[in-house]
C-alpha cells in the first residue's frame, strides 16, 4: 500500500434535537469518500462528531425541561444511531465536551495568547444565537439573520478578541495561491468576494460563562466562543492519530466562512499547519424547493426514510440525484423510481440473472483457468478516481452506472442462454461468457461497495468475495443465490 494517508471530516453537528436530513446527507457523502479512498488503498481517517459547547444548547435544554448534560447526551445518542443506520464508517466520533478536546482548545488558545494575537475589548454587533455568529450590515442590511430570517440582536459585549483582521490579506493570498483549498470554484469565488468587499473585524472569541462551555484559561468567568472551540475538534482528534495536517473538511455552504477563513487564520497564527481542503457541498432542499424547516413542516426525517426503503436506496439517491456542488431537492417519488429502475432493474437483475444462470448450468465453483477477459476496467477505475478527487461524486455515480450497463450490455449481446450444452463449442463459450459476466459483477460491485456498502458486500458474498482494497485480478468464484437487494415498493403516498 503505497498510497498517501487520507483524512476526511464532517462538520460536527449541534445536538439540539434529532438529526435532520442535512446531517444524514453530509455523513453519507463523507462516508463515500472515506470508503472510496480505502478501496484505492489509502490509509484513511474519517472523523465525525458533535458540537456541544454552545450557549444555544443551554437554551434548548431549558426549553426541554432538562439539564444541559442530560439533554445533550440524549441527542448525541440519536446522532450515533443515525450513523449506525446509515452505515457510516467513521474511525472516530468526537464530542467537544470531552476532556481531550478541552485540552486541545487550551493549547491553541495559549499559543495565540503567547503570540499576542488575543486581546481584551468591547464588541458591538448584530448577533444570531441560532448561528452563534455576528453578521455585518453588508450581510444583513435589513437587520435579519440571512439564514433564519429572524431579527438579529444588537449586542454589546466585553471579552476577548482574536486579531483576525490583521490576517485578511494573508488569507486572500492563501486561498488564491492554493487553488484546491476551497472547492468548488463557486464557493471559492463567494469567499474571495466577501473577503475583498469589506474589512474584516476581529473575532469575539469568548462569552460570559453561564456554567456551560470551555472556560478561558486564567479567566473562568468567561467561556471560549463555541465556533472557536468547535473548529479545533479536527485537530484534537486527528493529531494524536497522526492525521494532521492535510484533512479534507466536508461542510455545507452556511459554514464556509468559518472553515475557509477563521479556521485557517487560527492555525496560521498559532503556527500549526493547515488542513488540505474545504469541500463545500450543496444544501438538501425540501421537495417544494424550499429550505427544510420545522415551522414550514416540510422536513424529512432520515430515520423515517430508512424505515421505508433499504439504506442503500437512500444513499444512492443522495449521492447521485443531488449534484455534489449545488443545492438539490429531496423528492421521495424520485428516490422510489431510482430504487426500482436503476438499483432493482439495472444492478439487482444483472446480479440475479448471471449468478442464477451460472449456478444452474455450471455449478457453484467457477475457475479462472483458461479464461480470457473480454472487458477492461482500467479507464473505469481512473475515471472514478478523477471524479472523486474533484469532489464530484454524482459524476462518479453516473460513471459507475455506465459500467453497470456495460456489463448488462455484454450479457445481452453474448446471449449466453442461446449457447447450448449439447454443442461442445457452445458449452465452452457459455462458461467463458458467464465467467466474464461474473468478473464484471466482481469489479463493479467492489467499486459500488464504496457508495452502497451493504449492497456491495452482499453482491460480492454471492460470488464468494468480500469488500476490501480494489483487486482487478481474475479470480475463482464460489456462487450462492444473491438475496433480493431492492424489493419492489409501493409508490410513495402523496404528501
Ligand atoms: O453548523 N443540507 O452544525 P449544524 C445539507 N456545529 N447540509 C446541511 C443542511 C441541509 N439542508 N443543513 C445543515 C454546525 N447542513 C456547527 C458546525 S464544525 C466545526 C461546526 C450541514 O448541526 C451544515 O452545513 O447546524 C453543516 O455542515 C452540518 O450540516 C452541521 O450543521
Ligand atoms: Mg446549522
Amino acid at each position: 500500500m503505497s498510497q498517501p494517508k487520507f483524512s476526511i471530516t464532517t462538520a460536527i453537528d449541534y445536538p439540539n434535537g434529532n438529526p435532520h436530513l442535512g446531517h444524514a446527507y453530509e455523513k453519507i457523502v463523507t462516508d463515500s469518500y472515506a470508503r472510496f479512498y480505502r478501496l484505492m488503498g489509502h490509509d484513511v481517517f474519517f472523523l465525525t462528531g458533535t458540537d456541544e459547547n454552545g450557549q444555544n444548547l443551554v437554551k434548548s435544554a431549558e426549553a426541554a425541561g432538562l439539564d444541559t448534560k442530560t439533554f445533550v447526551d440524549q441527542n448525541v445518542a440519536h446522532f450515533k444511531v443515525l450513523c449506525e443506520r446509515l452505515n457510516i464508517s467513521y474511525d472516530e466520533f468526537i464530542r467537544t465536551t470531552e476532556q481531550r478536546h478541552h485540552e486541545a482548545a487550551h493549547e491553541i488558545w495559549k499559543l495565540l495568547e503567547a503570540k499576542g494575537d488575543i486581546y481584551f475589548g468591547t464588541y458591538e454587533g448584530l448577533y444570531c444565537t441560532n448561528c452563534e455568529a455576528y453578521y455585518t450590515e453588508l450581510q444583513a442590511p435589513d437587520g435579519k439573520c440571512p439564514a433564519h430570517y429572524k431579527p438579529l440582536d444588537k449586542i454589546t459585549e466585553e471579552g476577548f478578541f482574536l486579531k483576525t483582521s490583521q490576517y485578511q490579506s494573508w488569507i486572500i493570498e492563501y486561498i488564491k495561491s492554493n487553488p484546491n483549498f476551497v472547492t468548488p470554484e463557486l464557493s471559492k469565488k463567494e469567499i474571495l468576494s466577501r473577503l475583498e468587499s469589506e474589512p474584516m473585524r476581529d473575532l469575539s472569541i469568548t462569552r460570559p460563562s453561564k456554567g456551560w462551555g470551555i472556560p478561558v484559561p486564567g479567566h473562568p468567568e468567561y467561556v471560549i466562543y463555541t465556533w472557536f472551540d468547535a473548529l479545533i475538534n479536527y485537530y484534537t482528534a486527528s493529531k494524536p492519530r497522526g492525521f494532521w495536517p492535510n484533512s479534507t473538511h466536508v461542510v455545507g455552504r452556511d459554514i464556509l466562512w468559518f472553515h475557509a477563513v477563521i479556521w485557517p487564520i487560527m492555525l496560521h497564527a498559532a503556527g500549526i499547519p493547515l488542513p488540505g481542503q474545504v469541500y463545500v457541498h450543496g444544501m438538501v432542499l425540501a421537495a417544494d424547493g424550499k429550505k427544510m424547516s420545522k415551522s414550514l413542516g416540510n422536513g424529512v426525517d432520515p430515520i423515517d426514510v430508512v424505515n421505508q426503503v433499504p439504506v442503500d436506496s437512500f444513499r444512492y439517491y443522495i449521492l447521485r440525484a443531488i449534484p455534489s456542488n449545488s443545492n438539490g431537492a429531496f423528492v421521495m417519488e424520485d428516490l422510489l423510481k431510482r430504487h426500482q429502475s436503476e438499483l432493482g432493474n439495472d444492478y439487482g437483475n444483472l446480479l440475479m440473472r448471471v449468478v442464477k444462470l451460472a449456478r444452474k448450468r455450471i455449478g457453484d465453483e467457477i475457475s479462472s483457468d483458461g479464461m480470457k477477459l473480454e472487458m477492461n476496467f482500467d479507464s473505469f477505475i481512473s475515471d472514478m478516481k478523477d471524479s472523486m478527487e474533484k469532489r464530484e461524486h454524482h459524476r462518479a455515480m453516473d460513471r459507475l452506472w455506465v459500467e453497470v450497463n456495460r456489463v448488462n450490455g455484454y450479457i445481452n449481446d453474448q446471449a449466453p442462454w442461446g449457447l447450448k450444452d449439447v454443442d461442445p463449442e457452445g458449452r465452452r463459450r457459455f462458461i467463458e461468457v458467464m465467467y466474464n459476466g461474473l468478473y464484471g459483477i466482481d469489479v463493479v460491485s467492489q467499486v459500488l461497495g464504496a457508495f452502497l456498502p451493504e449492497t456491495g458486500s452482499k453482491a460480492l458474498g454471492s460470488i464468494g468475495k468480500k469488500l476490501g482494497v480494489i483487486d482487478l485480478s481474475p479470480k475463482n468464484y464460489t456462487l450462492s443465490d444473491p438475496p433480493v437487494l431492492f424489493p419492489r415498493m409501493e409508490p410513495a403516498k402523496p404528501a
